[in-house]
């Protein structure tokens, strides 16, 4: 062997290393936390489910907290008659005023749609729903569910659609999640006393186990937790990331087309005026 071929192979070998050490393994980024068995990872990390039986659900957690980060995660959500399950994925800090950025998927009867409900808390206190069906089935494959979380703006995106975004309203007394980390959670449960059309649909227990399924999850760019101490991954441009024009198109299409619930849009909800957040313009 010459020199440079073993140059070469030494090259593509620490290459190799650096692209495995970066790719996505939930054996390194997740723990998980509950179900007793239910929630598994398989093919050497690259795949995790969460099974719920009757007599529980499973649900999972990432190993680092995060103050800010741009994560992304693959779901194939429970097909079929899914009615009555629940499948959340958010972000969470601990303590009695937690911050909370939330998708809940809530299964439905074959044929019928998904909800995504989304929320965001700070301080403990939510009350900030929005609801939207999908464009697509997201039973039949992984689609890609992203949270944006830094300091100016919260933004959900599916597929790299923006579908709801938070502002950091501060300036006008709007409280804004800055401060406190946050954990990235997941589960799998039932709650078929108030999911379906307010509990009306019961879960079809014959068709248990109920799967949902997770790839790829990705916080290369994020603020990692540790200590009380914050550090930021190199390439911070996701730091001041906002909604390009483009961007801003796509989310009045999902908000005209897919938004079910808005409480901005709920004034019997708050009969002494909206929030702040939504009349600010
Ligand atoms: C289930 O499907 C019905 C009928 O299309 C729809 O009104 C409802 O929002 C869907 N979601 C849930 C969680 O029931």
């Amino acid at each position: 062997m010459t020199i440079s071929s073993s140059f070469g192979l030494l090259v593509s070998a620490l290459l190799a290393f650096v692209f495995v050490a970066s790719a996505a393994n939930f054996n390194r980024d997740i723990e998980v936390t509950w179900g007793d068995g239910r929630g598994k990872i398989l093919d050497n990390g690259q795949l995790l489910t969460l099974s719920l039986d009757k007599s529980s659900g499973s649900g999972f957690q990432s190993k680092n907290e995060y103050l800010f980060g741009k994560i992304d995660i693959n779901i194939k959500l429970v097909p079929g008659n899914s009615a009555g399950t629940v499948t959340t994925y958010y972000l969470r800090s601990q303590g009695s005023t937690w911050d909370e950025i939330d998708f809940e998927f809530l299964g439905n009867l074959t044929g019928d749609p998904y909800t995504v409900h989304t929320n965001v808390y700070c301080g403990g206190k939510g009350d900030r729903e929005q609801q939207f069906h999908l464009w697509f089935d997201p039973t039949k494959d992984f689609h890609t569910y992203s949270l944006l979380w830094n300091p100016r703006r919260i933004i959900f995106s599916i597929d790299g659609t923006p579908i709801r975004e938070f502002k950091n309203l501060e300036s006008i007394g709007v409280p804004f999640p800055k401060s406190q980390p946050m954990r990235v959670y997941s589960t799998l449960w039932n709650a078929d006393d108030w999911a379906t059309r307010g509990g009306l649909i019961k879960t079809d227990w014959s068709k248990a186990p109920f799967t949902a399924s997770y790839r790829n999850y990705k916080a290369d760019d994020a603020c990692v937790w540790s200590s009380g101490k914050s550090s930021c991954s190199s390439s911070s441009a996701w730091l001041s990331q906002e909604l390009d024009t483009a961007g801003q198109q796509r989310l009045k299409w999902v908000q005209k087309n897919y938004m079910i619930y808005n409480y901005c849009a709920d004034t019997k909800r708050f009969p002494q005026g909206l929030p702040k957040e939504c009349t600010a313009s």
